[in-house]
């Protein structure tokens, strides 16, 4: 099994990955050892910089008995041209399981048909799955099982990822953004399935003031992700009026995967404010993540 997108699990087995990750962040607090992959071993490719991505799987690994090599692409032959399915193969011979982070999510699919392992998406240009794993964590700590979480911003690979998640875990979930950076149709067909499922409701527009009145949680993005910088001025033109300030805030949590630029989507108070969990975000990729290793893996 992969994990390209987060519906690549079941509504079950995503509340099971969530269960075993609230368990195993129990047990790394207790100093419960957990070796439940001990002698495995992960490859992570990377395209693109990681700081959060790469460390809470590679420190993830080593807490769980394993073991983690990071591949830059230029660090190896991909970097030359070697094709993708032959990366996939040669990675697949050597490593238990493979995560990526790459340009373009046609890769991750290619490595996936090749690879001969679990391959694990650790960002793509459509999706961030992972990502979403930890929000959920972090939802069912500071929300609870059922909510209202709104989006504000771009529509961007966290967002699909988020949009589609949420309504698995059940939360009711509302988006704002600019027209012109509006979610993909099949991405909002896939929440509004998950959400007729779960019983939630899923609403997707352009008005931030109605997205985010009475939310729980209220979760931004980046406007200008890796690979949109072409998009820089443009983009900044659209997202006016989007910018999470402490007014469009209220009482609720404020979230964001990181890294932040403060002064755009959101403001430096409401990052560093009372009301932010994104340091608490960050930490639950580490123990989100363990626990699908180990439902992947072991
Ligand atoms: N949120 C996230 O994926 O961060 P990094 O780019 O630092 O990995
Ligand atoms: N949307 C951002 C997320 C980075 C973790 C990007 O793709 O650059």
């Amino acid at each position: 099994m992969h994990f390209l997108t987060i519906d690549d699990l079941t509504t079950d087995e995503l509340a099971t990955v969530l269960d075993d990750a609230a368990a195993l962040k129990r047990a790394q607090a207790d100093g419960t050892p957990h070796r439940l992959l001990a002698g495995r071993t992960l490859a992570m490719l990377f395209e693109k910089p990681s700081t959060r991505t790469r460390l809470s799987f590679e420190v993830g690994m080593t807490q769980l008995g394993g073991h983690a090599v990071f591949l830059g692409e230029d660090d190896i032959q991909l970097g030359r041209g070697e094709p993708v399915a032959d990366t996939a193969c040669a990675l697949g011979l050597y490593a238990d399981a493979v995560m990526a982070r790459v340009d373009s999510h046609d890769d991750l699919e290619t490595l996936a048909a090749n690879a001969g392992v679990p391959v694990v998406n650790g960002l793509s240009d459509r999706a961030h799955p992972a990502q979403t794993l930890a929000d959920l964590l972090t939802l069912r700590e500071v929300v609870g099982d059922t909510g209202t979480v709104a989006w504000v911003g771009d529509a961007n690979n966290v967002a699909a990822s988020f949009l589609v998640g949420a309504a698995m875990a059940g939360y009711d979930v509302r988006a704002a953004t600019p027209p012109e950076f509006g979610f993909e149709e099949s991405v909002v067909a896939r929440a509004e399935a998950s959400a007729d499922a779960t019983g939630s409701e899923v609403s997707v527009g352009h008005d931030p003031e109605a997205a985010v009145a009475g939310a729980d949680a209220v979760y931004t993005d980046v406007w200008v992700s890796m690979g949109d910088e072409a998009e820089r001025e443009a983009r900044l033109a659209a997202f006016e009026g989007f910018q999470v300030d402490a007014d469009l805030l209220g009482d609720a949590a404020f979230m964001h995967c990181l890294p932040a630029h403060r002064g755009e989507e959101a403001t430096a108070g409401v990052v560093d404010g009372p009301n932010s969990v994104v340091w608490r975000q960050a930490e639950n990729r580490l123990h989100a993540q363990k626990a699908l290793l180990v439902d992947l893996v072991a």
